[in-house]
C-alpha cells in the first residue's frame, strides 16, 4: 500500500477490562487516512476510554501503534509510554473541554509555544485558527465567560492549529443546540474535507449523515467497523 492509502494509524493489542468486565479486545484497528468516522454504542460501552487509550491519556499496556513517519518510514512502538511523534500526530477533544483560565488567545497559543515556534509565527497561525472558527471577536475573553459553542470551537481552534492527523472527538455536539450546534458541525465538517482523519462519538444524525462517514460501533466487547 503507498502513503496515500495506508492507514493513517494501526493499533494492535488495545483491551480494557474494568473489574470482571471486559470493555474491548480489539485485535487490530486501523485509522483510515482523510476519512471521518463515527463511533456509536450505548453509555457505557468504552467509546470514551478506548479513544482515550489512543490519544495517550489512559495507559494502553500491551497495545502497540504502527505508522508512517513525514520520511515514509515504517514506525511502530508501544503505546504505552505514548510516543512523543504521536503525541504531536493526535489530538483528543473532550465533551466538556477544559481551558486555561487565561484568554482564548493564549489557549489557542499554548501548543504552538510548547512546540517552539517563534512569536512571529505563533501569531499567525493563532490569528488563523481565531478566523477559521470564527471566534476573533472573543481572542482577548476570559473562557469562564465563553458560552458552550464557543468553547467548544476555542478547543477546535486549539487542536487544529497543532495540525494533527487524527482528531479524536468526544462527543462535540452532545451539549449544544440550534446555531451553536450547526456551527461546530460545520468545522468538524471543514476537518475532515481537508483531508484530516476525524473520529467522532456522537449520536448527532447531522454529523453521523455527513457524506462519506464511516461508522463504527462499539458494543459487548466488540467494535464492529463496518455498522450500517
Ligand atoms: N477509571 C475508571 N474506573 C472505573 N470505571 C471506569 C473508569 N473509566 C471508565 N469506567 C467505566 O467504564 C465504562 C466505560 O466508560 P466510557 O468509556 O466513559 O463509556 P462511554 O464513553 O461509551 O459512555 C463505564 O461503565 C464507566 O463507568
Ligand atoms: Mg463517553
Amino acid at each position: 500500500m503507498n502513503a496515500a492509502s495506508s492507514p493513517v494509524l494501526t493499533v494492535r493489542g488495545l483491551a480494557r477490562t474494568i473489574g470482571a468486565r471486559r470493555l474491548f479486545d480489539i485485535t487490530e484497528l486501523a485509522f483510515p487516512r482523510a476519512t471521518a468516522i463515527v463511533l456509536t454504542g450505548v453509555n457505557g460501552a468504552g467509546k470514551s476510554t478506548l479513544l482515550r487509550m489512543v490519544a495517550g491519556l489512559e495507559p494502553a499496556p500491551g497495545a502497540t501503534a504502527h505508522w508512517t513517519d513525514t520520511h515514509g518510514s515504517s514506525r511502530s512502538a508501544p503505546l504505552d509510554p505514548f510516543p512523543l511523534e504521536l503525541r504531536q500526530r493526535i489530538a483528543y477533544l473532550h465533551q466538556h473541554p477544559y481551558l486555561f483560565r487565561t484568554s482564548v488567545r493564549e489557549n489557542i497559543a499554548y501548543g504552538l509555544r510548547a512546540r517552539g515556534l517563534p512569536r512571529h509565527e505563533v501569531a499567525r497561525r493563532v490569528g488563523e485558527a481565531l478566523g477559521w472558527a470564527g471566534i476573533s471577536h472573543v481572542q482577548d475573553t476570559a473562557p469562564e465567560r465563553l458560552s458552550g459553542g464557543e468553547v467548544q470551537r476555542v478547543a477546535l481552534a486549539r487542536a487544529k492549529v497543532l495540525e494533527p492527523e487524527l482528531l479524536l472527538l468526544d462527543e462535540p455536539t452532545s451539549s449544544l443546540d440550534g446555531h451553536a450546534r450547526e456551527q461546530v458541525i460545520a468545522l468538524v465538517r471543514e476537518l475532515a474535507d481537508e483531508g484530516r482523519t476525524v473520529v467522532m462519538i456522537c449520536h448527532d444524525r447531522d454529523l453521523i449523515n455527513l457524506p462519506g462517514v464511516v461508522r463504527w460501533k462499539l458494543g459487548d466487547g466488540h467494535l464492529d467497523t463496518h455498522h450500517r
